[in-house]
């Protein structure tokens, strides 16, 4: 029987809720799609007038959501009404991972999926083809259809005739180029086993993308693909890295050596750029989330395996602080840094797992006065991720007690004029408007010596000939 969707609800207005359905409404002016979320403030900010307040920053979703608002697309907190009306629904809720209990630090918190299939359960009316969006961990879909179909054990209604499909649909795209990745996908995933349900959802997909791109497995193949394929790109992004510590040791450097393996074309040439540790809210929490399923099952030289990529980045992390205070003579107390970057790659507002964390934690435990720019990320931000008041907001009669032991931070909203007397400027976001900073007149403001620490590599080393600065940057050994 052809199922034909005409209303969607997302549950989740979130960086994977809020721009897929933007892109499905955009695609598909026929369908309806309602996105709900719990939080008032989210979705007050994706209803706002002045599109430079939308709470996602991705390139090109601000026009989208220009061209489709309030005409298919709408944003509400009125979770219930529009779960009801709906004929598909997308779960596309946060999983992070568990802090307490069993599989704490490991395995998925899956409360907000629990809640939303019984959300989905209690309101949803005639028949309703879930989705999990959220990435979840193998056998997910057991649980959201348990949860769904003992509707009729608890259900107030007799003849409560409501049915289910549910169908494993993960997200791949990357933030930072989110609408080009939903607009062009590289795939799109369907897992399921009710053939009218994927033909359903292949159908909407089919309005924009090409059928030989839309894959089908069975729903645990779906489930578990997802978490392979974050798994295998961190892991990518630490082997790169490690190499480029060796580089470092050995006067290598590391971007040659990315070229040079990046021509074999079985390893091919994406994702080979060195930097200061993979961030994101995603590749740390799936991969700890396979690590715990590996245990689960009695692998564990499997959970090792993986859990060896995580750490390795943690460890990648604190090597770069713990290199920046070695250069600074091995003190940072009272010297000035200005960090350029903090979102966890650049063209997001995303911080979350921002290597930016923690290597900004541990300068500022080492005591230095940090000065942080990021043209998509503010104070507020930074603050709940450092868990610590920028300066500007600390009590007048702290401020000098403060200043003598050093260890604080704020932020500065351009980087004109913002080197004077600094010791060290720190890259840590690829912004591209970070390339094309005047070195010259920065390196005439700073104290001397002074340095520049690239652990993106977006600066042209020749840019800097002509200064006093010193640089380094990630994976270069050819100085030593
Ligand atoms: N961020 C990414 O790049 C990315 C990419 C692919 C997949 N994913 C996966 O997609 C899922 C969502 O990620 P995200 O980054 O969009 O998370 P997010 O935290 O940005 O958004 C999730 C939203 O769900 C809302 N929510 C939670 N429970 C709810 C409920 N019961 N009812 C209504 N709203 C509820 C929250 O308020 C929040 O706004 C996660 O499983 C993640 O692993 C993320």
């Amino acid at each position: 029987m052809e199922i034909s969707i005409r209303n969607i609800c997302c549950i989740g207005a979130g960086y994977v809720g809020g721009p897929t359905m933007a892109v499905i409404a955009d695609r598909c002016p026929n369908i309806l799609v309602n996105v709900v979320d719990v939080n008032k403030e989210r979705i007050d900010l994706w209803n706002s007038s002045n599109l430079d307040n939308l709470p996602i920053y991705e390139p090109g979703l601000d026009e989208i959501i220009k061209r489709c608002r309030d005409k298919n697309l709408f944003f509400s907190n009125d979770v219930e009404k529009f779960i009801s009306s709906a004929d598909m629904i997308f779960i596309s809720v946060n999983t992070p991972t568990k802090k307490k209990g069993i599989g704490a630090g490991k395995a998925s918190d899956l409360k907000w999926v629990e809640a939303s299939a019984r959300q989905v359960a209690a309101f949803a009316t005639g028949h309703t083809i879930v989705v999990e969006k959220s990435t979840l961990p193998v056998r997910t879909a057991e649980v959201i259809k348990e949860i769904l179909l003992s509707k009729k054990d608890f259900s107030d209604q007799e003849n409560d005739s409501s049915t289910f499909d549910v169908l494993s649909n993960p997200e791949f795209l990357a933030e930072g180029t989110a609408i080009h990745d939903l607009e062009n996908p590289d795939r799109v995933l369907i897992g399921g086993e009710d053939k009218d349900a994927i033909k359903a959802l292949t159908n909407i997909y089919k309005n924009w993308v090409s059928p030989k791109k839309i894959l089908e497995t069975n729903i645990w193949s779906s489930e578990l693909a997802k978490l392979t394929a974050n798994a295998f790109l961190a892991q990518r992004v630490s082997s790169i890295n490690s190499i480029g510590a060796l580089c470092e040791a050995t006067g290598a450097d590391v971007r040659e050596v990315a070229k040079a393996i990046g021509f074999d074309s079985r390893i091919g040439s994406k994702f080979l750029d060195a930097g200061p540790g993979f961030g994101g809210s995603c590749f740390k929490k799936d991969i700890l989330n396979l690590v715990y399923l590996s245990e689960y099952f009695g692998l564990k030289e499997v959970a090792d395996f993986w859990n060896s990529v995580v750490t390795f980045n943690t460890w990648h992390q604190h090597r770069i602080s713990r290199l920046i205070t070695k250069k600074l003579f091995g003190t940072l107390s009272g010297k000035k840094i200005v960090v350029l970057g903090f979102a966890f790659k650049s063209n997001t507002n995303d911080t979350r797992e921002s290597a930016a964390i923690q290597i900004c934690k541990n300068l500022i435990e080492e005591g230095a006065a940090l000065f942080i720019h990021d043209p998509k990320v503010n104070h507020q931000q930074i603050s709940r991720d450092l868990n610590l008041k920028p300066f500007s907001f600390i009590e007048k009669n702290e401020k000098e007690k403060i200043k003598n032991h050093g260890g604080y931070w704020d932020t500065i909203s351009s980087t004109k004029n913002a080197f004077k007397d600094a010791d060290a400027i720190l890259v840590l976001t690829e912004w591209s408007e970070y390339k094309n900073i005047d070195w010259a007149n920065a390196s005439s403001q700073m104290r001397k010596p002074s340095w520049l620490f690239d652990s993106r590599s977006v600066i042209d080393p020749t840019k800097l000939e002509n200064t006093d600065i010193n640089f380094w940057r990630i994976g270069d050994g050819l100085k030593i």
